[in-house]
């Protein structure tokens, strides 16, 4: 469970505290919150997942904290080649300490825990310190924010199919989780990546893709991480919505058909699928309203109501696309069947408009930090089907949409 004691928050299991901070920057003690909290209750019946994994109720709970409402994820976990063709878009080189300054900048922006629940990092920025040697992820508990870890290697072509791909990164992955929970990481992502073409995508890039998302959830579960099991169907092509609709619904039906098959617990992870769109060749542009009935249809059918959260990847949406989408999202006539928060785990829709405000000049970085905060609060409106008035972001109408990318 979460505890909130004035500006404070922990989360408990049993009376393990499993996150303890501080709004206010300060770090507080765990001995000192347990006094004033009750346990855990047990809500569930304890099953085989229960009894065989370790970390089962510490695992439910950071789920549920995570995917709580009016709070979403900041996913900023590019690794450091892509993290290259970001930074190059405001003129700075690709050098560690660029990235560091980056990264210090999104994690201290002033009140970013009141909307943010979790934060995704590449292996990197895991380890890396703030400026003043402040380990980013101690920053990042005292905003109340989890720390969570990118933990595939990235796309490899898929043989014989038509620039289709796999996900690497399974080889040596329950010694990674165990040393990135050891670090502090407490959710782990992995995307998979399926395009919409001529024959596209085929059984084997979906079988390939889901096999390997469950495969990595269960080692996740088993180190102590909450897996966000990401399918994304890429927003690339010229096809129409019922096309994506169709094809997202059958990508989310292997996905947990396998979750099933390698008893991965749906209680303890998060999904991150795409927005249901039609490409972004084809020639009319989505209403709010066919793009939010036609993703709460697909969510519906396809998404089991034991998953605590879906947390939407922006995908190439423009700021105010992905803000007023999910905002219609939780709004519109049937949200209120939703077993689930439909919520945020947005990397371009929360950081491009902010890279370009900041610049790389630190006479810019109040303005940028100031940026990311509304940007957050936003989309943490839309979780609650509040947000309404002007976007926050400078360029909240240009899509951030890029063709498929390797890595
Ligand atoms: P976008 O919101 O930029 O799509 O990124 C989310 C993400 O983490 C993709 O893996």
């Amino acid at each position: 469970m979460a505890a909130f004691v004035g500006s404070s928050v922990s989360v408990f299991v049993g009376d393990r505290s499993v996150l303890s901070c501080s709004r206010a920057g300060r770090r507080v003690s765990e001995s000192g919150r347990r006094a004033v909290v009750t346990p855990v209750k047990m809500t569930y019946a304890a099953g085989i997942f229960e009894k065989s994994n370790p970390y089962a109720d510490e695992l439910k709970a950071t789920a549920r904290y995570i995917s709580q409402r009016g709070r979403g994820i900041l996913a900023s976990d590019e690794s450091n080649s892509t993290t290259g063709k970001r930074l190059a878009i405001v003129d700075l080189e690709n050098e560690e300490v660029n990235r560091r300054d980056w990264r210090e900048l999104l994690y201290t922006a002033p009140d970013l825990g009141k909307y943010i629940s979790g934060a995704i990092m590449f292996e990197e920025t895991l380890y890396q310190k703030a400026a003043d040697g402040t380990p980013f992820v101690d920053i990042l508990k005292d905003q109340g924010i989890f720390p969570g870890i990118k933990v595939d290697t990235g796309l490899t072509a898929l043989p014989r199919t038509d620039a289709e791909t796999a996900t690497t990164g399974l080889d040596g992955l329950p010694d990674r989780c165990a040393a990135y929970y050891k670090q502090g990481a407490r959710f782990a992502k992995w995307r998979a990546v399926l395009r919409i073409g001529d024959g596209c995508p085929s059984d084997a890039a979906i079988i390939e893709n889901c096999h390997a998302l469950a495969r990595y959830a269960q080692i996740s579960q088993a180190a102590g991480l909450v897996p966000i099991v990401e399918p994304e169907v890429l927003l690339d092509g010229d096809h129409d919505i019922d096309r994506t609709a169709y094809e997202t619904e059958k990508v989310l039906s292997y996905t947990f058909r396998f979750l099933n098959e390698y008893d991965v617990c749906l209680d303890a992870i998060l999904l991150k699928p795409n927005m249901i769109n039609p490409g972004g060749d084809y020639p009319t542009p989505p209403t709010p309203q066919d793009v939010a009935s036609y993703t709460l249809r697909t969510m519906l059918r396809g998404v089991p109501g034991a998953v605590p959260g879906i947390h939407f990847l922006s995908g190439g949406m423009s700021d105010a696309e992905a803000t007023e989408n999910l905002n219609l999202l939780n709004t519109i006539e049937g949200s209120e069947r939703a077993p689930w928060s439909l919520t945020f785990s947005y990397g371009r829709a929360l950081q491009i408009a902010v890279l370009k405000t900041w610049s790389g000049k630190p006479e810019n970085k109040e303005k940028a930090q100031t940026l990311l905060t509304a940007l957050a609060r936003a989309n943490s409106q839309a979780q609650l089907g509040k947000f309404e008035g002007e976007h926050p972001s400078p360029e909240a109408k240009t899509r951030n949409w890029q063709p498929l990318r390797l890595v």
